[in-house]
């Protein structure tokens, strides 16, 4: 069993680069097997989920090297349009090749992909929508298979912004006959950068970081080298454990002007920050003060992932805050290992009450989803004595080396596995 060690209650001092975005760089190589020939990703970051996507490409007959840091992936010769079951159920972003696959080889074999434990996480919006574009879809015990002999560009309107599902439209529509008119598109950075990928490559998308997106079918993509832009999450997760642990750091590689409401969150826990282009000094000398309610939603609202984050920072914070999760359903599964260090957080439906304690105690903790075990991260980091968190490998998901990162910014961490 591998875990992080933690030596806590040292205010941080340092500076880290932020890695590139795990939420772009997954529907950008999902986009890759579009374009019969060759495409060069710069920054793509090395995670967990990376490596599993890298994997099915091979699988689909892929042919890629690292160049130093550069990613180099040749499409030409696809052999397969199934995911295997295995990286299906690892993965639940697996479900995002759907679409490339009907635009490339007009079918496709994917297995459902589970839930995890922070909601069932469906794909009906997904379905839905690719279904107006002419996508059949069949039932099969192992999974979904999916056939689309000719995607025929057209109106769509999504009930809900889905990143995922506006990221199938967009992979389905770019090859498309005519032009897909997509209401009520997701917003989010890394639906921009989906756009600005395949719009170098020759796709013509319009609107992108709007909620109506004009997709123009083209007949083929081009050779491209890209660089994926930092990532936000990762970012936001360190300017949080600012307001956690205290002390002063530098970030950069920061994209700021995505960030705007985590920005305005940590202004009010009286955290100082200065930035200049992308990179942000922040420092926090006196305990956090807490913010009132706030609500996790859609892009340019305050992101999802990083709620369980700043429950941790509210939970050290001076007064009382209240957090509404509107995505998922079950996102603040992390609670109960902030309780057993002495958070108090009551959780009322959707809602989760902070009352903030002068300190946190460490211990032993179990993380069980990617960001849920970043801000078990945090508070360990922000605990008085040492703590061990179990499962590192959730972290690893996402965040390409939390050690290192951690380390330059101060804080006394080691991996150790145990059997
Ligand atoms: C993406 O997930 C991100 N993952 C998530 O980040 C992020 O939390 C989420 O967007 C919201 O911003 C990747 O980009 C790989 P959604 P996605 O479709 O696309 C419901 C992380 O930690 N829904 O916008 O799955 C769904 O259940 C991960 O990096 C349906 O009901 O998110 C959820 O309640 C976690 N039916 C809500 O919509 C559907 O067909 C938002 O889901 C699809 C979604």
């Amino acid at each position: 069993m591998e875990y992080l060690e933690i030596e806590g209650g040292r205010p941080l001092r340092g500076e880290v680069h932020i890695q590139g975005s795990k939420n772009a760089a997954l529907p950008i190589l999902s986009a890759v097997i579009l374009h019969r020939g060759t495409t060069v990703l710069k920054n793509c970051p090395k995670i967990i989920d990376v490596m599993y996507m890298l994997e099915i490409l091979k699988d689909f007959g892929c042919r890629m090297s690292w160049e130093g840091e550069n990613l180099v992936i040749d499409a030409s010769e696809l052999l397969d349009s199934r995911v295997e079951e295995c990286y299906g159920r690892q993965m639940r972003s697996s479900i995002m090749l759907l679409g490339s696959l009907l635009g490339r080889m007009k079918e496709a074999c994917v297995s459902y992909p589970g839930g995890c434990v922070i909601g069932a996480r469906p794909i009906d919006l997904h379905l839905a929508a690719l279904k107006r574009l002419g996508a059949v879809f069949i039932e099969e015990p192992t999974g979904l298979k999916a056939i689309c002999r000719q995607p025929v560009g057209t109106t769509i309107d999504l009930p809900f912004p889905s990143v995922g599902a506006t990221e199938n439209v967009i992979l389905l529509a770019v090859l498309a006959e005519g032009t897909t008119i997509l209401e009520n598109a997701a917003r989010e950075p890394e639906i921009v950068e989906l756009c600005r990928f395949l719009n170098g490559m020759g796709g013509d998308i319009r609107g992108a970081g709007a909620s109506r997106l004009e997709i123009r079918g083209v007949k083929e993509l081009r050779d491209t080298e890209f660089t994926i832009m930092p990532d936000r999450i990762v970012a936001g997760t360190y300017m949080l454990m600012t307001a956690a642990v205290g002390g002063s750091v530098c970030l950069k590689d920061v994209p700021l002007e995505q960030l705007e409401s985590v920005q305005s969150v940590l202004e009010k826990m009286g955290v100082h920050q200065e930035s200049r282009g992308q990179e942000v000094q922040l420092s926090c000398t006196k305990r956090p003060r807490s913010i009132g309610e706030l609500s996790t939603s859609p892009y340019p609202g305050f992101p999802t992932d990083l709620q369980s984050p700043l429950l941790t920072a509210l939970s050290l914070a001076q007064g009382s805050s209240i957090v509404r999760e509107t995505i998922f359903e079950a996102r603040f599964k992390t609670v109960e290992e902030l309780r057993r260090m002495g958070a108090n957080i009551q959780i009322e439906g959707q809602k989760a009450i902070i009352q903030g304690v002068p300190r946190l105690c460490g211990t032993d903790l179990t993380a069980r989803e990617l960001r849920g075990g970043a801000a078990l991260v945090l508070a360990a980091a922000a605990a008085e004595g040492s703590s061990r968190v179990y499962q590192y490998h959730y972290i690893a998901r996402g965040y390409e080396n939390i050690i290192r990162d951690l380390q330059s910014l101060g804080v006394v961490v080691r991996y150790s596995r145990r059997q």
